[in-house]
């Protein structure tokens, strides 16, 4: 059965074809390599064995959508991470989030619509709980008005899925609202590649530890938690990947209740960033160089999830340990740099 993934060569996509190539599903992906390499595919065939078909070309271009449904008509689902997901650079350049991030969705969504039968996985964001009124989350935790224009395209991106399921009873989806990805996968072959300084956490710190950043800075610790340092739920990508397959197969099997659902993938369980940092010491066997500064603009002070609704539902459960998910990432990150 052929799935087409896109943004298949970005850090989450390519977890998920690997993932996807392990239950037997053939894969096409498509990226426009604006945020990821080439070499990815490598990674993902060293790793399965099978080298996916993959075609270079920029979702944006509506032409070029339809040609590529008219060469593969046999596709079956879609899992679509293809997106700009980096929040300050949405703050400077709205046009660029809103143009990328849902003009190729309504496209891909045009093209499904003619078809008899599809499966449909979108890649959300916890983003749009915005500071949830509480923890953990679920799925029927309001929706907040974004703080970024990148969680407004997510907001807006479930909403234009939503309308189009309602009319449209043939497309089956799934919006499954990520919390922190991190980690990669366990052979190094493949893991998280940012481009430039990394925002996030994770990248930031294995960076510093390798020695190609000074200092981590830590953005604040005055925030009401333990021990005063923001809260989130940081989940190893490769369960964050095989979430996306039983997702899809839910789908596949019609096993959903409705032909929109939505859930909420993590832990369940909140780290700190100073319990990261200790964990990441604990497993590099090393001291990591960090300062406490201020806070960061838009940050929230705590984001978990209450992973009840996908445990019961999809039979999906995050299995790797916080530890584990550091250890993998730092593996990468010695992997890359040697
Ligand atoms: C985590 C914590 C920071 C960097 C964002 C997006 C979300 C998703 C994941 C795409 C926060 C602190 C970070 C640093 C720090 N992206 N931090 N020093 O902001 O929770 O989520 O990335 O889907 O949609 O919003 O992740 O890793 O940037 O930050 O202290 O150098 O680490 O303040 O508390 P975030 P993050």
């Amino acid at each position: 059965m052929k799935i087409l993934v896109t943004g298949g060569l970005g850090f989450i996509g390519s977890h998920t074809v690997v993932e996807l190539q392990n239950e037997g599903f053939e894969v096409v992906i498509i990226d426009n390599c604006s945020n990821s390499s080439k070499d990815v595919l490598k990674g993902i065939t060293s790793i399965t064995g099978k080298q996916p078909i993959f075609e270079e070309f920029d979702l944006r271009e509506k032409g070029e959508v339809q040609e590529f449904f008219k060469r593969h008509q046999d596709i079956e689902g879609i899992i679509h991470f293809a997106a700009s997901k980096a929040v300050g650079e949405s703050v400077e350049k709205p046009l660029l989030y809103y143009e990328n991030n849902i003009s190729t969705l309504v496209y891909l969504l045009q093209e499904l619509q003619k078809k008899k039968d599809s499966s449909f996985i979108f890649s959300s964001s916890c983003t749009v709980y915005g500071q949830a009124d509480e923890l953990p989350i679920t799925e029927t935790a309001p929706v907040k008005a974004a703080e970024s224009p990148y969680g407004n395209t997510k907001q807006m991106g479930e909403e234009i899925i939503r309308d189009t399921c309602k009319v449209k009873p043939n497309l089956k989806a799934i919006a499954l609202r990520y919390f922190n990805p991190i980690g990669a996968h366990p052979t190094a072959e493949i893991g998280e590649l940012p481009i430039g300084v990394p925002q996030n956490l994770v990248p930031f710190i294995t960076q510093t530890a390798i020695g190609l950043r000074e200092q981590l800075s830590v953005f604040g610790d005055d925030y009401p938690t333990n021990d005063g340092t923001a809260v989130r739920d940081y989940i190893h990508v490769v369960d964050l990947a095989k979430a996306h397959v039983v997702a899809l197969q839910r789908l596949l099997e019609n096993k959903n209740k409705s032909n929109y659902e939505v859930f909420n993938v993590g832990t369940g369980t909140g780290s700190s960033v100073l319990e990261i940092i200790h964990s990441f010491e604990k497993v590099s066997n090393q001291r990591l160089n960090y300062k406490i500064v201020g806070r960061r603009e838009g940050d929230i002070t705590a984001a978990y999830a209450d992973t009840t609704k996908a445990n019961q539902e999809l039979g999906w459960k995050a299995k790797s340990s916080l530890d584990e998910a550091l250890a993998s990432a730092w593996k990468w990150e010695q992997k890359v740099r040697s």
